[in-house]
């Protein structure tokens, strides 16, 4: 197993593993864009990189005035972080509850974070026949226990979103228990804008609610960090009360704001992409007699045929320089459920046909 740190995306363990160099996997555990960092972000930190003889600016104020704009929210709205990641551990440091509901499976730091921090975690189980979103009715009876609630949208490991509708009425319960929600929006960019849910155009109304996203997958740079929290001010106040200072890089910044200025064609190649490639992965891995969860990110939960434990598939395609992640150790999965990435067409072509030949491979033990 690679997963040592539970994550995927970790190539210094899987090298270790399987006796080759980091730079000599395709990495299908990790879900970033395939296309790299725009190039402007390339290239503007290229010039940038002699100023890193200078602290960051503590208040990241040039990026916080460039994304304000861009997601027509105030800037005291907006607390940045060094990956959504932080930004999880200010919002828990921040607002410090006592416990914490998850729905699993889920990403792993929810649960990691909070344990950390020493505050208690109550989970639900997502439900198979909802693409394992978890039930309406099981989702509201956690906020009326907990104190804070982690949802995400689009959820990791299964890549589903709840709907606009599901989202409002989570929210406005989360108001009546005096409970916070914090959606996790990470992997949301990678989602058409007129097919996102998001609560983003009335947070007003719900003031508990605190949304999370990422720069560091849509952007490709999560060696870089860089993450925002959009909520109410005095939730962002509770938060950068709690921020070590300097804590978001000042590359992390400048490749930030270069990120933000690309004009549309980047995500207009990038959700191509993935809609297609998405599509390919599919029919390639269905017709291997995969099952495969209807995900609508930028990677897939499948569920391998019968006879195979993920633990084995990944060891498999490991040796043969592909990495994928097992989702074996999830609460609520099995031990035949990987996910995958959805990477470039030539990525995916050597992935299916290497896992063809792992799957007609009858000699394995
Ligand atoms: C669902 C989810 N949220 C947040 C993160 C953390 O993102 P970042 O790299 O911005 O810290 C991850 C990273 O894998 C993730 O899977």
């Amino acid at each position: 197993m690679i997963e040592r740190y539970g994550h995927g995306g970790d190539l210094e363990t899987a090298a270790e593993a399987y006796g080759r160099k980091e730079t000599d996997f395709l990495d299908f555990s990790a879900n970033i864009n395939p296309l790299g960092p725009p190039k402007q972000v390339q290239d503007h930190l290229e010039q940038a990189l002699s100023s890193i003889i200078r602290y960051p600016d503590p208040g990241h104020r040039q990026f916080k005035h460039i994304l304000s704009r861009k997601l027509g929210v105030s800037e005291d709205n907006i607390c940045v972080g060094n990956g959504a990641a932080e930004c999880m551990s200010l919002i828990l440091l921040g607002l410090y509850p006592q416990s914490v509901g998850i729905i699993e499976p889920c990403f792993s730091e929810y649960r990691q974070l909070s344990e950390q921090f020493d505050i208690e975690v109550r989970s639900v189980r997502g439900r198979e026949e909802l693409d394992w979103r978890g039930a309406a009715e099981d989702i509201s009876e956690l906020i009326q226990q907990v104190d804070m609630v982690f949802i995400g949208q689009p959820n990791n490991p299964n890549g589903v979103q709840y709907s606009l509708e599901e989202l409002r009425m989570l929210a406005e319960k989360a108001e009546q228990s005096n409970t916070y929600l914090v959606v996790d929006e990470a992997f949301i960019d990678f989602i058409p804008e007129e097919q996102q849910a998001s609560l983003l155009r009335e947070l007003e109304n719900y003031p508990g609610t605190i949304l999370v996203r990422s720069m560091t997958k849509f952007y490709a740079i999560p060696g870089l960090r860089l993450g925002f929290t959009v909520a109410h001010p005095d939730v962002i106040r509770f938060m950068t009360g709690k921020q070590v200072t300097w804590s978001v890089n000042g590359l992390a910044l400048l490749a930030g704001e270069a990120a933000l200025a690309c004009d549309g064609e980047f995500e207009q190649q990038t959700m191509k992409l993935i809609t297609e490639q998405r599509q390919a992965l599919v029919q390639g891995l269905s017709a291997l007699g995969c099952e495969v969860s209807a995900g609508e990110a930028n990677f897939l939960l499948v569920k391998l045929p019968e006879s195979w434990r993920a633990i084995d598939m990944q060891r498999e395609l490991g040796q043969r320089g592909i990495l994928i992640r097992s989702c074996a150790m999830y609460p609520g999965l099995g031990e035949r459920h990987v996910r995958i990435a959805v990477k470039d067409a030539k990525a995916n072509q050597v992935f299916l046909a290497e896992i063809e030949r792992v799957l007609q491979n009858e000699n394995r033990e």
